[in-house]
């Protein structure tokens, strides 16, 4: 089992909880890192991990962004950078290198790129230990249909592509939508058992958490139903309860 997944499955079980933390704290840039840091401080009991996005990225970057990276690695909380990469291989093994070299435990690509001199120097760093990999295969907003969903031969979709790419690039996880059973439920069967399924677009845009872990995913990913909630800790409560690592009946296939 990669560093990656033994990370976030030691703290799902620790805080009987399945949820990411989509850290998206919006409005005024100057205080974000300190809002951040207090919603961080109130929930980091209830969740199994944290992902950083833009929000927090372009304004600070990693190396303002200390106190926070601190924060998680002292808390043993792994946390992803959702850049959804999607460059050449240079690139790619820069922007890497950086993550790691900053604590990042894993990173959000776009298999779009293709391996050669694209994602192969991500695809080494997972394998190796230093950096985890999780591939977009199903996004979760309303127009991912219009692509994702592509015939691109008589019986695969652009979808079933980069879910077969994630079982042979040996992907830590995948990110799939949470707005259908079927999906979730058809990519399991081809990511198989050891790929970790992370499932956004709970709560706000209207996918249910239980339902989404029932049907094979692993982890939920939440962002403004906690972060812009008047209490968050009583958010991502309600959320655990939904999502508790420990459930009676989930999924076979789940972790
Ligand atoms: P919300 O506020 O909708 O935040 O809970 C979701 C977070 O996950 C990121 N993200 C995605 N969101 N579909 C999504 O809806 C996806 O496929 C996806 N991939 C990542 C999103 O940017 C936000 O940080």
């Amino acid at each position: 089992m990669s560093r990656f997944k033994e990370l976030m499955i030691s703290k799902a079980r620790q805080n009987n909880s399945r949820i990411i933390l989509a850290l998206d704290v919006k409005g005024e840039v100057e205080s974000r890192l300190e809002r951040a840091l207090t919603i961080l401080d109130e929930v980091h009991q209830k969740i199994a991990s944290v992902k950083i996005n833009f929000h927090l990225i372009l304004p600070f970057g990693l190396e303002h962004l200390r106190p926070l990276l601190k924060y998680c690695s002292e808390h043993r909380l792994p946390i992803i950078a959702d850049l959804k990469l999607n460059d050449i291989g240079s690139t790619n093994e820069e922007v890497a290198s950086l993550l790691i070299r900053y604590g990042i435990n894993a990173i959000i690509a776009n298999p779009i790129a293709g391996f050669d001199e694209g994602l192969a120097s991500l695809v080494e760093l997972s394998s190796l230990d230093k950096l985890g990999l999780i591939l977009l295969v199903y996004m979760s907003h309303k127009g991912a249909k219009e692509t994702y969903s592509l015939p691109v031969s008589e019986t695969e979709k652009l979808y079933t592509v980069f879910a077969d790419k994630a079982r042979l690039w040996r992907a830590d996880g995948v990110i799939v939508s949470s707005m259908s059973k079927e999906l979730i439920q058809d990519v399991r069967g081809r990511v198989g058992a050891s790929c970790m399924i992370l499932t956004p677009g709970v709560g706000v845009q209207g996918g249910d958490a239980s339902k989404a872990i029932s049907s094979g995913s692993d982890f939920i990913i939440v962002g403004r139903s906690i972060v812009e909630s008047q209490s968050p800790l009583a958010a991502a409560e309600t959320f655990r309860v939904l999502a508790p690592f420990y459930m009676k009946q989930s999924h076979p296939d789940n972790l």
